[in-house]
């Protein structure tokens, strides 16, 4: 491995990638493609901006002849995939570019993959997949899918594709299924820096239904850890889940939180809920943990060290809420807010 190719690489953890790899790896070169949809941003790559074995490329992931010139280009022997469309409420308002970026992108990236007979194509996944998980229960690599929404549906595709390559065309294929992750650079359209955000500015923390539901927060750097892990010793044609093992109910989340933010419980404001919402996912990372693998962090550690990244680093957010960020906000949470005074 040497030229990797991070597709994705300007969102939230493909940026975290890209540097936790540069970092690490002073022989590898990584070439970041990606489309920049209103989640990537070239800020989450500041970090980097100077080095000369990192290089950029804005493509999508969908057009086979501008995927195969930056393969050429830069001799890539490795393509990690980190782009998606990843909101799931984004997904059930409109899931038209879900299939496009995660179904049918994945399948150029592995066409491309087989074409010019990469070392290894790197799928990144999500617990999304296996579904909403009754308690008692932890997700095996193994279990079925099953998945509720248009996005997990749409990651869930990706994964039975990746899948199908390794067994029809014996491409070198891993898949790793992460759990929600939280750290720097995460749009604040997700749970984590929204509440963050809100609660600095006293605004309202829309918390869907009865906020019961369950999730593995986990820190992102804990997941590049994972992801670096696999690449280098993971199995061929093998799939790794990558959690916690702890699972945090949003209420018990939202008050380390305000904690953390010395906020009041009072802006917590219980709204409609998200339609299909899955209760409660939950991992068992036996696997990843038997190749030398354990998370650093436990959900509420991730929790406080992201609160105050967002408080050191109101540079980064206020220009993302202040712009299109806006629009969305309204037409996902106008009516909700309001129905909920
Ligand atoms: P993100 O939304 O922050 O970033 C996605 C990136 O993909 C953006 O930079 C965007 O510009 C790029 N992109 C979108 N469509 C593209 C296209 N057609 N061509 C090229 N680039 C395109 O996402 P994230 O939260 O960093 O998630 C990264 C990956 O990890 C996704 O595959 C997601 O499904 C998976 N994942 C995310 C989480 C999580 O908690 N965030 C957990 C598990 C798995
Ligand atoms: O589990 C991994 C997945 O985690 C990734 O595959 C997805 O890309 C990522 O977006 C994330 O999905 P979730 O739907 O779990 O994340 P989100 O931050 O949207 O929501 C987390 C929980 O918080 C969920 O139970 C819904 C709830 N929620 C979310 C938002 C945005 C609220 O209560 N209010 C909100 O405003």
């Amino acid at each position: 491995m040497k030229n990797i190719m991070v597709t994705g690489g300007a969102g939230f953890i493909g940026a975290n990638f890209v540097i936790y790899m540069l970092e690490k790896y002073p022989q590898y070169q990584v070439i970041v493609y990606d489309k920049l949809t209103y989640a990537g941003n070239l800020d989450n790559l500041l970090p980097v901006s100077d080095e000369p074995r990192y290089h950029f490329v804005r493509g999508d992931i969908c057009h086979p002849q501008t995927v195969a010139a930056t393969i050429e280009k830069y001799n890539i022997d490795t393509i990690v995939n980190f782009a998606a469309e990843t909101h799931v409420d984004r997904s059930i308002m409109d899931p038209d570019a879900f299939i496009q970026t995660d179904v049918y992108g994945t399948y150029v990236l592995l066409e491309a993959a087989r074409r010019f007979r990469l070392e290894r194509f790197h799928q990144i996944s999500t617990d999304e997949v296996y579904g909403h998980i009754p308690a008692g229960y932890r997700s095996q690599e193994t279990d079925n899918l099953a998945p509720r929404s248009p996005y997990a549906a749409s990651k869930a595709s990706a994964d039975l594709m990746a899948h199908a390559y390794f067994v029809t065309y014996g491409l070198p294929v891993t898949i790793t299924r992460g759990s929600n992750n939280i750290g720097p650079y995460q749009y604040p359209e997700k749970v984590v820096p929204l509440f963050a955000t809100n609660a600095i500015d006293y605004q309202p923390l829309p918390l869907y239904g009865d906020g019961r539901q369950m999730r593995e927060y986990q820190y992102v750097l804990d997941h590049c850890e994972a992801i670096d892990l696999v690449l280098h010793h993971g199995q061929l044609g093998e799939v790794y889940n990558v959690g916690t093992a702890e699972e945090l109910e949003n209420v018990a989340m939202v008050n380390i939180l305000l904690q953390t933010l010395d906020r009041p419980g009072t802006l917590i404001k219980h709204v409609r809920d998200r339609p299909g919402h899955d209760r409660r996912y939950s991992l068992n990372i036996d696997k990843i943990k038997a190749l030398g693998w354990q998370p650093r962090h436990t959900p509420a550690e991730a929790i406080v060290k992201t609160a105050h990244w967002y408080q050191k680093n109101e540079w980064w957010w206020r220009k993302i809420k202040d712009g299109d960020f806006k629009t969305y906000y309204q037409a996902q949470y106008g009516d909700r807010l309001q129905e909920a005074q």
